[in-house]
């Protein structure tokens, strides 16, 4: 484990304004692949997952629009941002008028990156470290998931279980911006946006990305 997990993301990022949400500003990495390397360094591993808490992914800077025009959606209500990486969509959740906001990720930088970001954008978050997909989802009103289909494994657990989260009466939003494994079926469209993103990161410089709420009665 890192010893200081918020002096490793100050030194290895700057404050920037998300280009989709620039209500927001979040300590984003400019290159991942040399924070990446430097990652693997000082946790002393090989073969990590990418930075994901150091870049505001097309689906989350999508959803985090959403939640910033759409503030009925939040309003006076418990919120889980799942998969939070910086915590982007909590942050718009709560300056969409959210009760409270839960941001769970199992990445062991997300803690100190989400604390940093709300600290930023003078909100307050709560945060779990805990993988909520080993257990039914907790009871909140709104479920957000801000680019999660990226994977087939991951893809398929998070759709079962925000499923059953759906089916327990709670509202599941997600962003995506056409992700190989995003589910074709099931999911009621609320909004299309072009997020400017960086080759960087995908194969385009915009990505079309949509917003969705799973369907109840499907
Ligand atoms: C592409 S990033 C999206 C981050 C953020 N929502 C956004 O849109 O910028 C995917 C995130 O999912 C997280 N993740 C993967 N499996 C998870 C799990 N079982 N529980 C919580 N988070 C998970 C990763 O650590 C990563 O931060």
């Amino acid at each position: 484990m890192i010893a200081d997990p918020a002096a490793f993301i100050l030194s290895n990022t700057r404050l920037q304004s998300l280009p989709h949400a620039p209500e927001i500003t979040l300590w984003l990495a400019d290159e991942i692949t040399p924070l990446w390397r430097l990652t693997e360094e000082e946790l002393g591993e090989l073969g990590l997952p990418p930075p994901f808490w150091a870049f505001a992914w097309a689906g989350g800077q999508g959803l985090a629009r959403w939640l910033i025009d759409n503030p009925h959606e939040v309003a006076g209500r418990r919120v889980l941002d799942f998969a939070a990486g910086s915590g982007l969509v909590g942050i718009a959740a709560m300056k969409a008028g959210a009760a409270s906001v839960l941001c769970a990720d199992i990445d062991p930088f997300c803690a100190a990156a989400v604390a940093l970001n709300a600290q930023a954008n003078q909100v307050s978050l709560d945060f779990t470290d805990a993988n909520l997909l080993d257990a039914p989802p907790p009871d909140v009103a709104v479920i957000c998931a801000g680019d999660v289909f990226y994977e087939r494994p991951m893809a398929e657990s998070v759709l079962a279980w925000l499923t059953v989260a759906a089916d327990r009466g709670a509202r599941v939003l997600v962003g995506d911006p056409l992700r190989t494994y995003f589910p074709r079926s099931g999911f009621d469209l609320l909004a299309e946006y072009e997020v400017p993103t960086t080759r960087e990161l995908e194969d385009s410089a915009v990505k079309r990305t949509r917003v969705w709420a799973l369907a109840t009665g499907r």
